[in-house]
């Protein structure tokens, strides 16, 4: 019996997947390319003659699809965490007594796995289907690079859910994109016969391939994905450890890592370190370290979070590699805040991946007491992203005509004198945003992706913008024109206006954004959200003295002080006014310190899908009032919203005692504490 178009297609694209699985990510062919692509071209071949039977997971989507002129973003709906790091044997041990001791037993049972060195990213699966993926970002906010994500060959399009009892209707599963190191040495001799740039080092080049507007440029390049877990599921109930889910992804044809495994007690997690250690060289793709996760999930949920990472995760970095090099010179550089840093010029080196060129010296102290100097043979340091530096001097190799660096006593870069604090190892240029430098940096910390993100703002612009005196502080930003832009160096008419859109598109923010992007000495991403949180609106935190600050979690007096006196600067005040008046803007709360919303401090825990609004919507309705809103079930938790189809939130909730809201009760609560209208 002969089968239809539709059946036609349907048998090909599974046939297509199946292979697709058993060659990139078995790495065990059954059939020949020759074959492969015979079935792939008849794909083509028909879908171009049905195009109305063509879908976004049909294996024909993964070549590319048209340049798209910019990504949009995606609010991840659980946060993407980061990890605390540990660097040796006592760091490991400790976290195993905290975890015994938090969870009270004798000897917790782990599920390890390798660091991966690449790119995290999100997929999310509905009803088995590849619907969205994206990138990580600053954790909460991240890329939409799903016609990317889909020319990966090793993402499957489609989950095989054939080895469940049942299917899943909404699964986010997490990990990272790599490149493997056969793939990026045949990229990089590409590129060199092209004479294109070289890339730095796999995840270099992966992340450069996965950001391309161009899928079909990232189609052409070879990238791969390795998952770490599950991010959020509805509908269906996983296994309750780690390791079981691993296993589960693996059903689903999700690609996870080979060199996992169980094991239990300190001396486990150790044995599994230098068993991958060893093996380090030897693995297809980069990594940095290896990662143990306590196995059992309600033992995770017991444990949670603190600030930005899991407490019932832990990082076990590799020590950095090293590499020996000769110290050229010694210059001095100057930062945002005007401090001034001794640098190593040095003779390349090929370390850790990359080759480097300069060594950061830290400060004075650090220089003095390593006594490095001109002319030195040096171990020069790398550790995955982290600027390099000087480990130790080889003094056996000192030439002898060699002496001691001493640092400026004015300021490099505009003259100015420099200063030190009596208990500070730092020293500082007076000249204020006087000083080219500083302006600089302060220009570029404000354009930066986590403060005001004005894409194509580099260094290289921003060093001409000042020099031209276009740009004195962050709001001359808002005044640039394209005439002017468009005359500078490597800049066309087109640039010029991306530039200025990129501008433009900068000024709609957030407060935490705007704060981080001040620039405060000591006022970090985390301690701007928390201020925003805390005191909702611009003129509170401006007028709010040392004592209100410090009432903030985690502001004690020395970052109180830097917020004081940054405020006590007249200058700062007036770039502040400028900068709301070119239009710069962000939601706030009405005015009212967040103290006073009625759900402050209330956390929330949303699932399922509501009918009358969205998640985002909802999650941004209760923050307006002053509540958490966050991404798993924990004793913490004070409420939990069940829309439809809630899935394992709404069983873990009752397991935990919590008050469940459904969406009646969920609207109710909302219009009972109805805000003003927002303003800015
Ligand atoms: S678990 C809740 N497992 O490392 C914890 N992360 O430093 C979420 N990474 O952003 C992360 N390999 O992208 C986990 N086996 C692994 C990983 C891994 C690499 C990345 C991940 C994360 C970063 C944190």
């Amino acid at each position: 019996m002969s089968e239809s178009v539709p059946q036609r297609i349907a048998r090909l694209r599974g046939e297509i997947e199946r292979h697709n699985y058993q060659y990139h990510t078995l790495d065990d062919p059954l059939i020949t390319d020759a074959e492969f692509d015979a079935m792939f071209r008849e794909l083509q071949a028909l879908e171009i003659q049905y195009p109305s039977l063509t879908t976004p997971d049909s294996p024909t989507q993964r070549v590319g699809a048209a340049p798209r002129l910019s990504f949009t973003k995606v609010v991840h709906r659980s946060p993407m965490l980061s990890l605390n790091n540990a660097f040796n044997e006592e760091e490991l041990r400790a976290f195993d007594v905290r975890t015994r001791e938090t969870l009270g037993v004798a000897e917790v049972e782990y599920s390890v796995e390798p660091k991966f060195d690449g790119l995290a990213v999100t997929l999310t699966y509905r009803d088995g289907v590849f619907v969205q993926g994206a990138t990580r970002g600053d954790g909460e906010v991240g890329e939409d690079v799903t016609q990317n994500l889909r020319t990966v060959r090793n993402i499957p399009l489609r989950l095989d859910s054939g080895r469940l009892a049942k299917p899943i209707p909404f699964i986010e599963i997490r990990g990272e994109v790599l490149m493997f190191k056969v793939d990026f040495i045949a990229l990089n001799r590409q590129q060199a016969d092209k004479g294109d740039k070289l890339f730095a080092n796999p995840r270099n080049a992966a992340a450069g391939s996965l950001r391309q507007l161009n899928s079909q440029i990232t189609s052409s390049r070879h990238l791969s994905f390795l998952a770490y877990g599950a991010g959020g599921v509805e509908g269906f109930i996983l296994p309750d450890t780690h390791a079981e889910q691993l296993e589960c992804l693996q059903k689903l044809s999700i690609p996870v890592p080979q060199e996992r495994r169980v094991v239990s007690g300190p001396d486990g997690l150790l044995a599994y370190y230098r068993e991958i250690g060893e093996l380090r060289n030897k693995l297809p793709y980069e990594i940095d370290g290896v990662v143990y996760k306590v196995n059992n999930i309600s033992q995770q949920t017991r444990l949670g979070y603190v600030s930005r990472a899991p407490r019932f995760a832990l990082a076990h970095k590799f020590p950095a590699e090293e590499a020996l090099t000769i110290v050229l010179d010694i210059e001095v550089q100057v930062g945002r805040t005007g401090a001034l840093t001794p640098v190593a010029r040095l003779a390349p080196v090929f370390v850790g991946g990359v080759t480097v060129t300069n060594a950061t010296l830290h400060n004075e102290e650090e220089m003095r007491r390593k006594d490095i100097r001109i002319g030195d043979t040096v171990s020069v340091r790398r550790a995955g992203d982290v600027i390099p530096e000087v480990a130790r001097v080889l003094l056996e190799r000192r030439p002898v005509d060699t002496y001691e660096f001493k640092m400026p006593q004015v300021c490099p870069v505009c003259g100015a004198h420099v200063t030190k604090q009596p208990d500070e190892a730092i020293w500082r240029c007076s000249g204020g945003l006087f000083c080219p430098a500083q302006r600089k940096q302060a220009v570029l910390h404000f354009a930066s992706r986590r403060a005001l993100d004005i894409e194509g703002l580099g260094e290289k612009l921003v060093d001409q913008l000042v020099a031209q005196q276009w740009v004195h502080t962050p709001a001359d930003l808002y005044k640039l024109n394209l005439r002017a832009l468009a005359q500078l160096e490597r800049m066309g008419e087109k640039s010029a206006q991306n530039l200025l859109d990129a501008i433009e598109n900068s000024k709609q923010t957030t407060l935490a954004r705007f704060i981080y992007a001040l620039g405060i000495r000591n006022v970090g991403e985390a301690t701007a959200k928390e201020l925003a949180r805390h005191f909702a609106t611009l003129d509170n935190f401006i007028s709010a003295d040392e004592t209100r600050l410090q009432l903030v979690p985690d502001i004690g007096p020395v970052v109180a002080q830097s917020i004081a006196t940054f405020f006590s600067e007249p200058h700062n005040i007036e770039v502040i006014a400028q900068l709301r008046a070119t239009g710069v803007r962000w939601p706030e709360q009405a005015e009212m310190a967040v103290q006073l919303l009625p759900l402050n401090a209330n956390i929330f825990v949303l699932t399922g899908t509501l009918a009358s609004m969205s998640r985002d919507e909802a999650k941004s309705r209760l923050e307006t009032l002053g509540a958490r809103v966050t991404g798993s079930v924990s004793q913490k938790t004070d409420y939990v919203v069940a829309g439809a189809e809630a899935g394992t939130k709404l069983s873990k909730a009752r397991e935990l005692n919590i008050a469940v809201l459904d969406e009646q009760q969920f609207l109710q609560l909302l219009n009972k504490n109805k805000m003003p209208a927002a303003s800015n």
